[in-house]
């Protein structure tokens, strides 16, 4: 079902979101289907971009706690982090940290968020997660694992940087995954590591958990 409304009240924002997403959704466009490789800088002009749906709920629920620090893995070409980003803005000021391996997309996401006027409000790492999502400088009130398939039998990325940056949430701060992977699932699901959680029916099934330990 296609989402027809917004509850954000910047007419500038969403015309640029509507653009991105109708790029997204146009044949030929960023959303189109190619054979698949693991190696993100084979897609510097794809988006893989979460849906509106998620981003309004994103941009909700920081306005309901009041979120001055946020984190996300991964950037991509900005969608999400411009949800985030008028979310800081509109809760008096605010960082979120991104995090992008691909230069060009960091460069499109930058791009983004100077259009919008969010580039004050968004801080782009750029290179691999595991590593820049290291130190956050303190703790944030919410994080969007939305990663990347990598091949192998190895722990998903989701997982790898859950575990790295879900020790910088602050209790009652959210963690929201978009892809439903198992090994993401099994960790905010076993309640030694301090997480409620709830599947929602956006998309393939969103997570969405809540730091309580
Ligand atoms: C699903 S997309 C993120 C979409 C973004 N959240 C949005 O809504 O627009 C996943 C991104 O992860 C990036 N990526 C893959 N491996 C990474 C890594 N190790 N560190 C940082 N980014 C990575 C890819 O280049 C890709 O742009």
């Amino acid at each position: 079902m296609p989402l027809d409304s917004t509850v954000i009240q910047d007419a500038r924002l969403n015309a640029l979101l509507m653009r991105l997403r109708e790029d997204r959704d146009r044949p030929g466009g960023s959303g189109r289907r190619q054979r698949f490789t693991a190696d993100p800088n084979d897609y510097a002009d794809r988006g893989f971009s979460i849906w509106p749906e998620q981003g309004e709920i994103i941009y909700l629920l920081c306005r309901a706690i009041k979120a001055k620090r946020v984190a996300e893995f991964a950037t991509s070409i900005g969608f999400s982090t411009l949800y985030f980003a008028a979310a800081m803005r509109d809760n008096g000021g605010g960082t979120v940290i991104g995090s992008e391996i691909v230069p060009a997309k960091v460069a499109t996401a930058r791009r983004h968020l100077t259009e919008a006027r969010l580039a004050a409000y968004a801080e782009i790492r750029e290179g691999d997660a595991r590593q820049t999502l290291r130190d956050l400088g303190g703790p944030v009130d919410f994080i969007l694992i939305d990663g990347w398939p990598i091949p192998g039998d190895g722990p998903s990325l989701a997982r790898q940087v859950t575990e790295i940056v879900a020790p910088q949430l602050r209790t009652g701060g959210f963690l929201m995954n978009d892809n439903a992977e198992p090994d993401f699932l099994e960790y905010v699901r076993d309640p030694s590591n301090g997480f409620i959680s709830l599947t929602l029916p956006i998309k393939r099934g969103t997570e969405l958990a809540v730091r309580v330990g």
